[in-house]
């Protein structure tokens, strides 16, 4: 997002406020749809009220810069240092997840004042000669809070799902009636390849150090999956055939009766879909990349394919000479949009499309890459911490903000979550 280069000028610090302006407006923009009522829902277990992102997010630039860097700080609530801390051990204890769902008070005009304590307290902070330290800790809060937008839309989307009125979350098109472009593979020669970032821009300590791996010739598809290619492995039994899934995959589809993606439903002999601009006809999204799926149907997918997923490190080779352009936050969409062919006169080329519409499931469990260390103290718990169970998945979707991606980066679920974004790209040896 910005380059902090050391030591750092007046002009870069101005654009460092600038930035934090920006980024803290469009959290309370993505709300702006929203009743008070509406962001206090917190309808999964793994998600969180919309009111709590906007509070946790707050909370993250009191915590680990106001409170440490600035003297005579004086928090505007000395228990909203616990409350709305939500995983860090090393700064206190946490109210149980669950109980976010009863959130009533503070009262979201409370949260709103929080938000103004501390954007006043950081601005004030900004024009009395910060520390490098804070300066280097608040682009990693403006990160933090853009993982929490795309938090804030997943978790809206499910919360007004699971109201039996089914609202719309905004009015919006969804429909283009395109094509999706042909699925075509690129082709990658085996060896050593460097992956992690490299440079002097942002990036969280998971995607460090740089390092080597070796990558046996492969080859990785065009587009992702679309509704329509996922919607004939579901005919094809799919769900039913225990031989497509990972053992994990299969106990989990049976305790949760999966028969189709999360938010897709049966209305007659016609599959309906939920998305934020409430339900739509399958016809209007067929050729848009299928999301919603967990890691485990997107593995038996490919595996029913006779494909697999890529590894993380395939992704992020073909992934590196891309510009990271695509439906991202910004454009609106709100949804996976159909990969168009490519333009006449590059009509041989079929760009690779990676980045935006859905988080691509890949193969690779997430873990640290060798000689990663987490910083030390209560930072140190941010990515390190959740290095078990969680598999990586790449590319960003449609409610990731375009400055927050990039090749590098690395997001993590477990490989059962469906509420996310997450689609499939698939892949395959050359053999
Ligand atoms: C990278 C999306 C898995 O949801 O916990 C938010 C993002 N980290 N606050 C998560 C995050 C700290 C993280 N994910
Ligand atoms: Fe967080």
């Amino acid at each position: 997002m910005t380059t902090l280069a050391s030591p750092v000028s007046g002009d870069a610090i101005t654009a460092l406020g600038a930035q934090f302006a920006t980024v803290r407006r469009q959290s309370l923009a993505l709300c702006e749809t929203l009743t008070p009522e509406d962001m206090m829902v917190q309808s999964l277990p793994e998600g969180s009220p919309a009111k709590w992102h906007l509070a946790h997010t707050t909370w993250f630039f009191e915590t680990f810069i106001l409170r440490e860097f600035v003297s005579g700080y004086q928090p505007l609530h000395p228990d909203f240092l616990w409350l709305f801390n939500s995983y860090y051990n090393g700064v206190s204890d946490q109210p149980e997840k669950t109980l976010r769902a009863i959130f009533s008070r503070p009262a979201f005009v409370d949260i709103l004042a929080y938000r103004r304590h501390v954007e006043d307290a950081i601005a004030f902070m900004l024009d009395h000669e910060p520390a490098q330290e804070a300066l280097t800790r608040l682009v990693l809060g403006l990160h933090h809070e853009q993982q929490h937008q795309e938090l804030l839309l997943t978790d809206i989307k499910h919360a007004l799902w699971s109201n039996p009125l089914r609202p719309i979350y905004r009015e919006g098109v969804l429909s283009t009636h395109a094509q999706a472009a042909p699925l075509v593979w690129h082709e990658y020669e085996g060896g050593l390849r460097e992956v992690g970032f490299e440079g002097d821009e942002f990036c969280f300590d998971n995607e460090l150090p740089r390092h080597a791996v070796y990558l046996h010739p492969f080859r990785i598809a065009s587009r992702a999956v679309t509704c329509t290619e996922y919607l004939e492995f579901i005919e094809d039994g799919g769900y039913h055939r225990s031989e497509l899934w990972l053992s994990a995959g299969w106990d989990a589809v049976r305790e949760h009766g999966w028969q189709a993606p999360l938010y897709w439903q049966r209305e007659g002999s016609a599959w309906q879909v939920f998305t934020l601009h409430g339900p739509a006809d399958f016809g209007t999204l067929r050729d848009t990349p299928v999301c919603h799926i967990s890691h485990f149907e997107a593995d038996a997918y490919a595996r029913w394919r006779g494909l697999r997923l890529p590894t993380e490190f395939e992704w992020e080779v073909a992934a590196s000479p891309v510009p990271t352009h695509g439906n991202l936050l910004e454009g609106g969409r709100l949804h996976p949009s159909v990969a168009l062919p490519p333009a006449s006169g590059n009509a041989n080329r079929h760009p690779l499309q990676l980045y935006g519409d859905v988080w691509e499931w890949t193969a690779s469990a997430y873990l640290g890459y060798p000689g990663y260390r987490p910083v030390p103290g209560a930072l140190g718990e941010y990515n390190g911490k959740f290095m078990s169970g969680q598999m990586v998945l790449r590319g960003g979707s449609c409610v990731t903000p375009a400055t927050h991606i990039r090749a590098t980066y690395r997001n993590f679920f477990s490989p059962a979550t469906r509420w996310q974004f997450s689609g499939v790209r698939l892949a395959q040896d050359v053999s």
